[in-house]
This record gives C-alpha cells, structure tokens and sequence, in this order.
C-alpha cells in the first residue's frame, strides 16, 4: 500500500441558508396549508432527524431505488468517468452521499477527478460528508454548498474542466410541473458544453412494489411523512399531534406518480404561534399532499430533459429494469 500524503484536507463550505431558510418554511407553510387542497413542500422533510430517517428508508428491503441505482453505478461508473472525462462532481441534494463513493472511486481510478462540490439543504449532515469524503480521497478538493439547488446554483463555483452535475435517488421526480421545469433549466443553464447532467429517475412499473417502497411495514416512511409536522412544530412553534396524521402512500396510475399524504383522522384545529398564530382548520380524513415522486418512462424523460434544453447522451437500467441513469447535454445550438 502506498502510504497517504501528509497534507491538510482541501474543505470549503459555503452557507447560504442561515438568514432565508425560517423564513422559506414560514412562506411556505403559510401558502401550502391555506390552499385546497393542503400541501408543503418536500424540501422540509430534512432536518437532522429527517436525514436519519431517510438513511434508513434506503436500508429498507421494500425501497428498491437505492440498490438499484447503486448497481448501475457499479457497473457503469468507469463507462461514465470514460464519456464525460470529469475533472469535477457537483452533487445537488447530495445526502449522505453514500452511493456517490462508487463513482468518486471511479473517476478518480480515470485520473481525472480534482473537486467534489456536494450541494443540500440539510446542513449538518454536508458537514459531515465533506470531512467524510476529504478523508476517504486524499488529495481531492472538496466544496460544500449549504443551499437550495433551487435559488443557489449560482453559488456553485466555477470549474476548469468538464463537469458532471448529478441528482441521484430520483430527487428530480419529488418536483412536479413548473418546479421540475425550473429545476431542470436551472442545471441546464448551469452547464457548459462539455458538462453532463447525470440523472436517476425511478421507472413506471406495477403499483405494489412502487407502494410498499412508499409504505414499509416497520413504519419508517410514516415515521418520515410525519417528521415534516415536528419540523413545523419546532421551528414555527406550531401544535401539531403527530398521532393525529395517518401515513397515506398511493400509486396515481394517470399520473405516473407516488403522492404521499397525511391524513388528519379527526376533525382538528393547529395553531401556528410564528405565522401570526394562524388557526389551520382540518376536517376528519382531510389530506395534506406532502410528497409526489414521479415514475418515468423513458419518453417522460426525455420530453422533460428537452424542455430545458437537455439531450438524452447515455441510458443504462439495472439488471431488473426497475431504476435509470442517464447522462445528458446542452443541445447543440443550430
Ligand atoms: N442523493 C441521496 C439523497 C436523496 S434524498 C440519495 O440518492 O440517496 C434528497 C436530498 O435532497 C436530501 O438530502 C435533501 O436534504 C436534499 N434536498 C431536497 N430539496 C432540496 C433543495 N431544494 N435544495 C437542496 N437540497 C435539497
Ligand atoms: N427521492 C426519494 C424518492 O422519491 C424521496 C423519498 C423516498 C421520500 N421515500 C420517501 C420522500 C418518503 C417522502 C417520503 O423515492
């Protein structure tokens, strides 16, 4: 074994949520739970417990995504590092980052990769992952970016060489409409020529499998879905009893889309002291939307990487075709 340079680890964390963020959930809160139906947007489910809890959705034998997305990247990852020849990774909602090692491990196997820049919300645990990875690759530049990879791409710093920008673990099917569009030209803009976007989309398949990774039987999901309301309770000083919302997880055939809901069980009202003590009134059953996460074929996808002016360059499955990566570029302009 060689031995590791003696060398201090190359992080940089740049924080743009301290001032923005109470006030993005007060806003958000405000206009999703006086609209009707009731929603909130999913950027909230990760706070420190959340990003737990969602760990262990990914250790779940019902939540097929994260092993099927972990074994294209086995198998493709040399293959991707070849295409794009990264120098650089930016990860959007990077997480904890676990699955990213396979293809860091790659590109630097390539003898290309100089900085890794994992972008989230969830602070803390960025934190950790800088140090985790700045540790685990000596010599490789790490730059985190505590920010909204909806308002804060300009925050990404500039790189020499060709980029891939990833969003793994279908984060991009938890938008819908206008906000997938916008997020989608948001990383459009974001990329030179010779960068790639490198997408994992979960696959349209039978509704069983696709609700019991929604809906688990230890409860995790739900423990999940409900987090949300502790967040708003802590933060907003609110008085939600988390044991009056039901975890509901159903398949939209139409719409090719898990929406996940909470479920009042009886008539109830919340009271909101941070948002000017806002009384939320809640019939028995009533649902608030918390969660879609939409399946793809692979014509959904394309349609959307071309409404951001993105082609489809690369598309690989797993072995039982349930999950997708695709690579994809600025369209060459005429
Ligand atoms: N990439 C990881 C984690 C996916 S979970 C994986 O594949 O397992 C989604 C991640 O995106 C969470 O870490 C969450 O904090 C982050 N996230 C959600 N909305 C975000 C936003 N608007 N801006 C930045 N990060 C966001
Ligand atoms: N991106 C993940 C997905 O759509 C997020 C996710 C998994 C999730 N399980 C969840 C979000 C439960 C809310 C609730 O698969």
């Amino acid at each position: 074994m060689t031995p590791l340079p003696d060398t201090a680890p190359d992080i940089t964390v740049t924080t743009l949520l301290a001032d923005t963020s109470q006030r993005t959930l007060a806003d958000d809160v405000l206009a999703g739970l006086s609209a009707s139906p009731k929603t909130l947007p999913p950027k909230h489910f990760y706070d420190s417990v959340g990003a737990e809890l969602f760990d262990q959705i990914c250790d779940l034998p019902e939540y097929y995504p994260t092993r099927a997305e972990r074994e294209i990247l086995v198998t493709q990852s040399a293959q991707i590092a070849q295409l794009t020849g990264a120098t650089e990774l930016v990860e959007l909602g990077a997480g904890s980052a676990d699955k990213t090692r396979v293809l860091l491990t790659a590109l630097s196997e390539a003898g290309t990769l100089d900085t890794y820049v994992p972008m989230d919300v969830a602070e803390q645990q960025l934190r950790q992952v800088c140090e985790a990875i700045a540790d685990e690759y000596p010599g490789l530049k790490v730059h985190g970016v505590a920010g909204d990879f909806l308002r804060h791409m300009d925050a990404v710093p500039a790189s020499e060489g060709p980029r891939i920008v990833a969003l793994l673990g279908g984060t991009v099917g938890n938008f819908i409409g206008a906000d997938r569009a916008d997020l989608l030209a948001g990383i459009s803009a974001a990329l030179r020529p010779t960068d790639y976007l490198l997408l994992g989309t979960d696959l349209v398949k039978d509704r069983a499998p696709l609700e019991a990774a929604y809906d688990d039987s230890q409860g995790v999901t739900a423990a999940f879905n409900r987090n949300v309301l502790q967040v708003i309770n802590r933060e907003l000083d609110a008085d939600f009893d988390l044991n009056s919302f039901e975890h509901i997880a159903l398949y939209n055939e139409q719409e090719e889309q898990i929406e996940m809901r909470l479920r009042s069980t009886l008539a109830q009202e919340v009271t909101i002291k941070n948002l000017s003590a806002l009384r939320v009134v809640f019939e028995a059953g009533e649902e608030i939307l918390t969660e879609v996460s939409a399946k793809f074929t692979p014509e959904r996808l394309e349609q959307d990487l071309a409404g951001a002016g993105l082609e489809l360059a690369w598309f690989e499955t797993d072995s039982a075709g349930q999950f997708a990566l695709s690579l994809s570029h600025p369209q060459l302009s005429p």
